[in-house]
């Protein structure tokens, strides 16, 4: 095959075979690696084939390369795809980048009539249609990985709609909730999150290829065409915008950004659970590690990596939006650098969403550990301030005061606040009746939570039918 090398354009000493045209010289050793993207770019390999079959398809249509030779270079590409698919694609630096790797491995297939394939298109618009596509493509990835974590939750929720723990503010005992509703707080969030990554895939899906290098081309394309068989909407509508806009990886970026943000508190809340003094989870030994030294030790390594991860996704973003910044138009090569970034957030953030729902898939919650804090911290002191509102009358803020005199007696005592007997609770306040102990367990606490949105288990329970719903 290597004697079809003769039909690329002969060059001069090392310059690049395709653009070389005017150089003497070839590049210095370092300008050779500082300017190549091939060790990373290749992985957009399929995108870039299927960016090419379009574009030559449309190009034979219009009668801007003949039917015959069309039809050529798109077997080629075919042939191309399967010695990928087989051996990988080779990283030639001196070719600078996945679009001229391919065009040159085209050449070697079909001859000559490879050079007719980059007719009215740049690597501009080339590079920006495959990112496009590679990015729509991780979108699709990630929707499906969050779908497969709110599923997780909504089955965990379900489980423990009943489940009481203390719920917290400030980290300290506030009031009951179920775990339920503690778990479908992660749901609701991640509900917008995957919001924000369907309003992204929407803005993205409009398709550069045809803006050439930056003012469009004279040949009669079809950009119409070119769109519908990339699966694109329709065409980006300004050809200087077009190649040079990012908007799309960024916004993969900041939705990726967000969404660990929301894993990592997640992720957070499992650290704390599976501490000792805690205990409110165990988490399986498929999401755990030993220590080498401490043989009691059982670390939630899983989960301090996703907490961990979701600092290096956010940096991922901000380096990106620090290299698109003050970029005057239209492209320029610092872009070139847009795809380490989007590509090291898109693994990261993989990882730790699977690893996320294997966690939650397979957690033992200690509920009766949960319950018994919840009973301890005195969350039902709001419930008793509550109760003197309705039953007696008072004003919020005197019941208040009453109740915090109530929660330091059975501080002193040792006791829960339902454990203290009515004369105590009478010599505080003698408006205080036997009726007070309907409200006191925790039981009683969440089940009063009845407004929409609240914890009271029957709400939650239609939160999840309605997330079910919803989901599909
Ligand atoms: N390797 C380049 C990139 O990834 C392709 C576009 C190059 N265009 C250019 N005018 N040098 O951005």
């Amino acid at each position: 095959m290597t004697s079809r090398r003769s039909a690329i354009p002969e060059r001069k000493a090392d310059s690049n075979q395709m653009w070389g045209g005017r150089f003497a010289e070839g590049p210095s050793a370092v300008m050779r690696v500082i300017n190549a993207s091939i060790p990373f770019d290749k992985r957009m390999w399929r995108q870039d084939i299927a960016g090419s079959k379009a574009h030559v398809a449309m190009l034979g249509k219009q009668g801007i390369v003949a039917a015959g030779d069309a039809q050529t270079i798109a077997d080629g590409l075919d042939a191309v795809a399967v010695d990928y698919e087989r051996d990988g694609v080779p990283e030639d630096l001196a070719l600078e980048d996945i679009h001229m790797v391919t065009e040159n491995a085209l050449a070697e297939k079909i001859g000559a009539v490879a050079g007719r394939l980059h007719t009215a298109r740049s690597r501009n618009d080339q590079v920006a249609t495959d990112f496009k596509l590679w990015v729509r493509a991780a979108i699709d990835e990630v929707d499906a990985g969050l779908a497969a974590l709110q599923t997780a939750l909504l089955d965990r929720a379900e489980e423990h709609a009943d489940s009481v723990m203390p719920g917290f503010t400030h980290l300290q005992s506030a009031q009951p909730v179920t775990l339920g509703h503690h778990l479908m707080a992660y749901h609701a969030m991640i509900a917008r999150d995957r919001g924000r990554f369907r309003d992204a895939r929407a803005r993205l899906n409009q398709c550069p290829l045809g803006a050439a290098a930056l003012a469009g081309t004279g040949f009669p394309i079809d950009r119409e065409a070119t769109a519908a068989a990339l699966g694109f909407d329709g065409p980006t509508t300004n050809s200087l915008d077009s190649v040079s806009d990012r908007d799309f990886a960024l916004e993969y970026l900041t939705a990726a950004t967000q969404c660990s943000l929301h894993l990592s508190r997640l992720a957070e809340e499992f650290v704390i659970w599976a501490s000792q003094p805690f205990g409110f989870v165990s988490l399986s030994d498929q999401w755990s590690t030993g220590s080498s030294i401490m043989p009691q030790k059982r670390n939630p390594d899983a989960a301090e990596l996703v907490r961990g991860h979701a600092g290096r996704i956010m940096g991922c973003m901000t380096g990106l939006m620090m290299t698109m910044k003050g970029l005057p138009l239209a492209y320029s090569k610092d872009m070139q650098d847009d795809k380490p970034p989007v590509f090291e957030a898109h693994d990261l953030f993989g990882l730790t969403i699977a690893a996320m729902t294997g966690m939650v898939e397979s957690a033992t919650f200690r509920t009766e550990r949960m319950r018994a804090l919840a009973e301890s911290g005195f969350a039902t002191a709001t419930d008793l301030a509550d109760w003197l509102v309705r039953e007696a009358g008072l004003p919020f803020r005197e019941a208040h005061h009453v109740t915090g005199r109530a929660v330091k007696a059975a501080e002193d005592a040792g006791v829960r606040l339902d454990q203290l007997p009515l004369e105590t609770l009478r010599a505080i306040d003698d408006r205080i009746g036997e009726g007070v102990y309907d409200v006191l367990s925790v039981d009683a606490s969440v089940n009063s939570r009845r407004s929409f949105g609240g914890t009271a288990p029957e709400r939650v329970r239609e939160a999840i039918a309605a997330a079910r719903r919803e989901n599909g």
